[in-house]
């Protein structure tokens, strides 16, 4: 269960990081939101503007931390963006493995990161939603918020509640049925990608988390950590 205990800033440089700096004292389950970050930070070590207005926080999880938790993690993370946002009447998709989109535009990110040295000790879970910002300068193309697709203005604290509700839910739902939901709302299952310079149609994702790849019959299978998958996608969006 998450967000028993609430932690609020106003500035923080990163929810992320704090949470990373703080992990021995933090008990499982806490979430730390703030108001606005000096240093958000995205994947593959990018900034994650982080204006007013928007949510931004993270969670610990300690209960959960083998290897093979942070795929299911994602998943629950992810289905749970896009269930609140339905609740909003928006209909997202999650594009692989976890930012999620409206009409091709991002609506939200999603940092999962591990503490501990040689063994997990705890996995960090960052979310992003943009809410209440309308102008995204140069991602203008590429970025969207609730406010821009429902043209109105969002109370951040009741939708981190409403999400604090749904992950609980999933939490006690079968990994199974979560795994079905997330390729349910899957936006790249049926798209076509080049990797290494061939032409793949993605047929599917498995229980492993590794997308799979179909090429005139044969099979290639790609874990997330095996490629960048900013540079795939970088490649199929041009
Ligand atoms: C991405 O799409 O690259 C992931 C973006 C994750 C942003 C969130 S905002 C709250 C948390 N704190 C951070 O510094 N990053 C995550």
């Amino acid at each position: 269960m998450i967000g028993k205990n609430l932690i609020t800033f106003g500035e923080v440089d990163s929810t992320n990081n704090y949470i990373k700096l703080n992990a021995d004292k933090l008990s499982h389950g806490t979430i730390v939101t703030a108001v606005r970050q000096k240093h958000g930070r995205g994947r593959g070590k990018r900034s994650w503007e982080s204006e007013d207005g928007n949510l931004y926080f993270s969670f610990i999880l300690k209960n959960r931390i083998r290897y093979e938790d942070i795929f299911s993690v994602l998943i629950n993370t992810s289905v749970s963006v896009v269930q609140v946002l339905q609740r909003l009447g928006i209909h997202s998709k999650i594009k692989y493995p976890n930012d999620i989109l409206f009409d091709f535009k991002k609506i939200c990110g999603i940092l999962i990161e591990t503490c501990g040295n040689n063994k997990i000790e705890s996995i960090v879970v960052g979310v992003g939603i943009n809410v209440n910002q309308v102008d995204f300068a140069a991602l203008n193309q590429k970025a969207t918020s609730i406010k821009q697709i429902n043209n109105s203005s969002y109370n951040v604290d009741e939708i981190i509640q409403t999400f604090i509700e749904i992950y609980n839910i999933n939490e006690l739902t079968a990994t199974e049925d979560m795994f079905t939901l997330y390729k349910e709302f899957s936006y790249v299952i049926g798209k076509q990608i080049r990797y290494n310079n061939v032409a793949y149609l993605i047929s599917d994702i498995d229980k492993n988390g590794d997308l799979v790849l179909l090429n005139e019959g044969d099979v290639t299978r790609i874990s997330l950590n095996e490629i960048s998958l900013e540079e795939l996608y970088n490649e199929t969006n041009n």
